[in-house]
C-alpha cells in the first residue's frame, strides 16, 4: 500500500488521542501521538538535562515513562517545544513514521502545516477551552488527581497560548484541514466525523 498520512492537529485535551487511536484501528493504520516526543524530551528536562542533547538523545523507552501524563511534564513538553533546535531534532523520525509503507495517524500540533504538509488528509480538532478543561479535570479525577477547575483550565490557556503564538511552528490549522469542533459531539459522534472525513479523501 501507498503511503497515506492521516495529519490530527488541535489544541490540547480536544479529543485529538482518542480520535487518532479510533482512526488508526478503523483503517489498519499505524499511530503516533507526536506529543510523547516532546513530553519525553519535557521529562528529561525536569530532570535536569539539557532539552535539545535530550531530543537528540531519545529512545524507545523514554517514550514508555508512566509520568508522561502528569500536568507538570504536560507543561514541561510546551516549554521544550518553542526550541527550535528540539523541534529540528524530532522532524526526520515524525516525516519517516508518517510515509511508512502501511500509512499512519499523526496526532500533535504541526503536523498539517510542517512535518507533512501534503499528508492525505488533515484533520484539525477543536473545542472551547472550558469543554476542554472539563474533560481534562474528569480523567484526571478518574486517574485519582485531586484537582480543580480554574487550576486545569488556567493550564490549557497556558499551553495554548505558548503553542499558538510561538514562532517556530506555531499551531494553526493548515488551509486544506477538514476542522471538527468537538465542544458539541459526544465520543462516538467526534469519531465517526473524523472517520467520514477520511473516507471521502480514500475514495475520492
Ligand atoms: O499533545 P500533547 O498535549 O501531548 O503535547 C504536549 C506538548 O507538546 C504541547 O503542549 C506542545 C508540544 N507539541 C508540539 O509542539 N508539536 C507537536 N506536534 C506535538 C506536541
Amino acid at each position: 500500500m501507498s503511503p497515506f498520512t492521516v495529519a490530527i492537529d488541535g489544541p490540547a485535551a480536544a479529543g485529538k488521542g482518542t480520535i487518532s487511536k479510533a482512526v488508526a484501528a478503523h483503517f489498519d493504520l499505524a499511530h503516533l501521538d507526536t506529543g510523547l516526543l516532546y513530553r519525553a524530551v519535557g521529562a528529561r528536562m525536569l530532570q535536569g538535562q539539557d532539552p535539545i542533547s535530550a531530543a537528540h538523545t531519545l529512545v524507545a523507552g523514554d517514550l514508555e515513562n508512566p509520568d508522561l501524563r502528569t500536568a507538570d511534564v504536560a507543561q514541561a513538553a510546551s516549554k521544550v517545544a518553542v526550541i527550535p533546535e528540539v523541534r529540528a531534532a524530532l522532524l526526520d523520525f515524525q516525516r519517516a513514521f508518517a510515509r511508512r509503507s502501511g500509512g499512519a495517524v499523526m496526532d500533535g500540533r504541526d503536523i498539517g502545516t510542517v512535518i507533512c504538509p501534503r499528508a492525505e488528509v488533515k484533520l484539525f480538532v477543536t473545542a472551547s477551552a472550558e469543554v476542554r478543561a472539563q474533560r481534562r479535570l474528569t480523567e484526571l479525577a478518574e486517574r485519582g488527581f485531586d484537582t480543580d477547575f480554574d487550576t486545569v483550565l488556567a493550564d490549557v490557556q497556558a499551553r495554548d497560548d505558548r503553542d499558538m503564538n510561538r514562532a517556530d511552528a506555531p499551531l494553526r490549522p493548515a488551509d486544506d484541514a477538514v476542522m471538527i469542533d468537538t465542544s458539541k459531539l459526544d465520543v462516538d459522534a467526534a469519531i465517526a466525523a473524523a472517520i467520514a472525513a477520511v473516507e471521502a479523501r480514500r475514495t475520492g
